[in-house]
């Protein structure tokens, strides 16, 4: 029984290869079977990472502008493409988002499973 304050997620609701939520956290499982939890809001504008997906490099991208997240450190590796409601090229902006956002990282927990639960630990 997964403890109450530690937050979870189904392990059928987060196949290989995606995302979900548990709680305030994104889940991620790659597609080598490791499944890792960072914090859920993008650094460029907030948008909710838990609706992201994972790319080829194991990368999390970002739903809204496609800010690209290394999911071992938080760092932003690849800056957004667009603001606002702008999707597209921004070749000045993107640097300069991403120059923040490999110090502004997302925050990271461990992930454990317990019986069908991917549970979040601080
Ligand atoms: S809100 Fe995530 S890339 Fe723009």
């Amino acid at each position: 029984m997964p403890d109450a304050a530690s937050p979870s997620v189904p392990a059928s609701a987060v196949p290989p290869g995606s995302v979900g939520r548990a709680g305030q956290w994104t889940v991620a499982h790659t597609r080598d079977g490791q499944v890792k939890a960072v914090s859920s809001r993008c650094r460029h504008q907030l948008a909710d990472l838990s609706k992201g997906s994972l790319d080829k490099d194991g990368c999390l991208v970002c739903p809204w502008h496609g800010a690209r997240y290394d999911l071992d450190s938080g760092a932003m590796v690849e800056g957004p493409k667009g603001i606002l409601w702008y999707r597209g090229r921004t070749p000045g902006y993107t640097q300069l988002v991403k120059a923040y956002g490999l110090f502004l990282k997302l925050r990271r927990r461990t992930v454990v499973q317990e019986g069908e639960r991917y549970v979040v630990r601080d």
